[in-house]
């Protein structure tokens, strides 16, 4: 198994969209295993491919409820209802936190690793996080979900952090 570096805010990889996974093979189970150690060593609650630099359609998350790391490959939101302000934050914009708007109520359809259909639905931290990643895998940051002025001002500070201004 092995730990990956994880994808930071301006890497274009995070950008594009990924690729849906066609066959759940010994590479994609190489690739979960690695994905979840890496989340968890990071740590976090959640982990897109291409956070890792892999640009395929997969994640992996652990919405802290007992149930374990969970995979989802070629994740699919379905249904989102209704509103929920949660101090959300990224692996891949390290040290940040935003009060983010978004549906709090969310349901994925994805596949597991044998191939089989699987759906995962909630509100809380799980419909948080579902929504997190499968924007990942869309080419989204959270950032995305702030409203114009706000965005304006936490792009400003994000840049001037790592050219080291601040
Ligand atoms: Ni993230």
């Amino acid at each position: 198994m092995t730990i990956h570096a994880i994808r930071t805010f301006g890497d274009p990889v995070l950008r594009m969209p990924t690729k849906a996974i066609e066959d759940i093979d010994a590479t994609v189970h190489n690739l979960a295993r690695d994905m979840i150690e890496t989340m968890y060593d990071a740590p976090g609650v959640g982990l897109a491919a291409n956070q890792i630099g892999i640009g395929r359609r997969i994640a992996v998350f652990d919405a802290q409820d007992d149930l374990g790391p969970r995979v989802m490959i070629n994740p699919v939101i379905v249904e989102t209802s209704g509103e929920f302000e949660y101090d959300e934050g990224c692996l891949s914009v390290p040290g940040y936190y935003w009060e983010i708007v978004r549906p709090g109520f969310a349901r994925v359809q994805a596949l597991d690793l044998d191939g089989n259909e699987v759906e995962y639905a909630g509100d809380g931290l799980l419909g948080r996080v579902l929504q997190h990643e499968v924007g990942h895998l869309n080419g989204e940051l959270l950032i995305d979900h702030l409203p114009k002025r706000v965005r304006k001002k936490a792009l400003k500070e994000i840049r001037e952090d790592k050219l080291g201004i601040n």
